[in-house]
């Protein structure tokens, strides 16, 4: 082994995904993106699918029974075992408190087992960082950051990797969160943005004039809850009575792709006034709605216009993994290494103003909804 390098364990349990990746990157004070070795992902989305979201204990028990094989195999699929590791990272926040506790609980053990150091990352900032592991040899920061996941749908001014300022985000349903009830209500499967985007494919993105919140709103925040219920009135009518029970295929490729590109409309417009607003010149997007096909070429077509450089990490690094919590090894080279008793943070820590610490969720504001 090569000891100017360090090769880590990263973990993810966040949410419904039980992840686990090595890495393998320049020892500090040497500063690098590192390399992934191996990243292997164990979904729960077969366990949730019958109650149309994530059920937080289900995801508990799940990654319990997950987290240790996981870990393994990514040191096998890494040709390593635990003696070669030199660092333990950990996603701790934010996310399903019970969820959270399972990843962090291995991690300790095995920091204090093995007498390494650990690092606790925010999820975000690693959604973010994805981008940087995809590119290594590109500066990513400092950029316009957009993460559009399940949980969070979030702009950031990031001067670097450790310090992304939070711009604004969503008042209600996150956009991953919006497709998902959406596919709820047209009986499609969980997760529900592949399924929305596949059935989308056979409907008429322009058949309904669904609304498209906060457009015209100067602050960078989005609203996608009026969206949804416009699709439920649209399905069954505003009086449940007239509705439709049985939607035909054809009337929910409609729904399905008038919705995805209302939702898309809005992400790409939002996107476009942080980066005039900011006069950034890169923008760096993740989260598991970044995995969208539609989206990426609309976001793509948007950047290119303004002449903005767009980082968005293959499929693979869009939905929940740990090699985003690679971002550890710059926290390593920063000094930030965690207490053994550190706990999770199951709310939004808002990262780069100084002293981190957890937002209280504001009153929503409405905003303007255009057709
Ligand atoms: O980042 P992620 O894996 O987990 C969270 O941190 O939340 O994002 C999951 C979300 C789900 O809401 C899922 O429906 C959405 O990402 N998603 C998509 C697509 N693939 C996953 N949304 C739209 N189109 C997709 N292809
Ligand atoms: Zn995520």
């Amino acid at each position: 082994m090569d000891p100017s390098h360090l090769i880590f364990l990263a973990i993810e349990t966040t949410c419904d995904e039980t992840g686990a990746a090595v890495l393998e990157g320049p020892r500090p004070p040497a500063t690098g993106v590192p390399r992934v070795l191996s990243s292997v992902v164990a979904s729960q989305a077969s366990l949730h699918q019958r109650f149309g979201g994530v059920v937080p204990e289900i995801a508990s028990r799940a990654h319990v029974q997950q987290v240790l094989p996981m870990i393994d195999e990514a040191l096998r699929r890494a040709g390593i075992t635990l003696k070669d590791l030199g660092m333990i990272a950990v996603a701790t926040r934010p996310g399903l408190v019970g969820a959270l506790v399972v990843g962090l609980t291995a991690a300790k053990t095995l920091a204090l087992a093995l007498d390494l150091p650990l690092i606790a990352v925010d999820h975000l900032e690693g959604h973010l960082y994805a981008c940087q592991l995809a590119n290594p040899e590109q500066a990513v920061y400092p950029c316009v950051g957009l993460v559009v996941s399940g949980g969070h749908t979030s702009l950031y001014h990031c001067r670097g990797p450790l310090h992304c300022e939070f711009l604004g985000g969503t008042m209600d349903d996150a956009a991953g969160e919006a497709f998902d009830k959406v596919a709820s209500l047209l009986s499609l499967g969980y997760p529900g943005g592949p399924e929305i985007e596949r059935v989308a494919r056979a409907g008429d993105p322009s058949a309904f004039a669904f609304p498209r919140s906060c457009l015209h709103d100067d602050r960078p925040v989005f609203s996608f809850s009026g969206l949804k219920t416009a699709v439920l009135y649209a399905l069954r009518g505003p009086n449940e009575e007239r509705g439709v029970v049985q939607p035909s295929p054809a009337l929910v490729a409609d729904l399905a792709a008038s919705f995805q590109e209302a939702v898309i409309d809005v992400l790409v417009a939002k996107t476009r006034q942080a980066l005039e607003k900011t006069g950034l010149k890169r923008l760096g997007v993740g989260g598991g709605v970044a995995a969208n096909t539609l989206f990426r070429d609309r976001i793509a077509a948007m950047t290119r216009e303004r002449g903005v450089e767009l980082f968005i990490p293959p499929l693979s690094l869009c939905t929940d993994n740990a090699a985003m919590a690679g971002i550890a090894l710059a926290k390593l080279a920063a000094g930030e290494v965690s207490a053994l008793d550190i706990d999770v943070t199951a709310g939004l820590v808002r990262p780069g103003r100084g002293k981190e610490r957890v937002e209280e969720q504001r009153p929503p504001a409405a905003c303007a909804v255009e057709s």
